[in-house]
């Protein structure tokens, strides 16, 4: 029988047991290991440690390289730094919302996206500009956003 989300939790967080100022190590081995932060892993980590499970929750929100859902295949990331936005970012945003359903910080139903919004991706003289993995994508514009995005649904994704 596979080890529950606790069982797992309580091990991972053996060393953290009773050290509630080690809450965000504790947090980062979780994730390590199951690859996201779910309710019962949450509520177990607030346990072993002795800490509310408010500042569990609190820390995970404050936090963004924390995660309470799985990451989807393809890690698609939205540069809202300036360049971006003064080019219209808000409108590929939307497009984004348009062909896949989901906003920032979210996965697809299927599993296939999680999008992520960044401060910048370091080609400002492309904005907007998306990563999707490692591939950058620039010059967009709502149209060619959806399309390259249903090319990577469709190669497989
Ligand atoms: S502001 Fe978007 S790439 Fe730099």
């Amino acid at each position: 029988m596979n080890p529950t989300i606790e069982d797992q939790v309580a091990e991972l967080t053996r060393p953290y047991a009773g050290a509630p100022s080690e809450l965000i190590q504790a947090l980062h081995r979780v994730q390590g290991q199951l690859g996201h932060i779910p309710r019962e892993a949450q509520a177990a980590v607030a346990k072993a440690l002795g800490v509310p499970l408010s500042q569990v929750r609190g820390v995970i929100t404050f936090y963004h390289f924390f995660r309470t859902a799985p990451v989807g295949r393809h890690t698609l990331r939205l540069c809202l730094g300036t360049a971006c936005h003064v080019r219209g970012a808000d409108l590929i945003l939307k497009a984004i919302r348009e062909e896949l359903g989901v906003g920032l910080g979210e996965t697809t139903a299927d599993g296939a996206f999680t999008v992520e919004g960044v401060r910048c991706l370091g080609a400002c003289g492309l904005a907007p500009v998306m990563m999707v993995g490692e591939e950058v994508y620039g010059r967009l514009d709502p149209k060619r956003t959806k399309r390259i995005l249903r090319q990577i649904r469709e190669g497989g994704g």
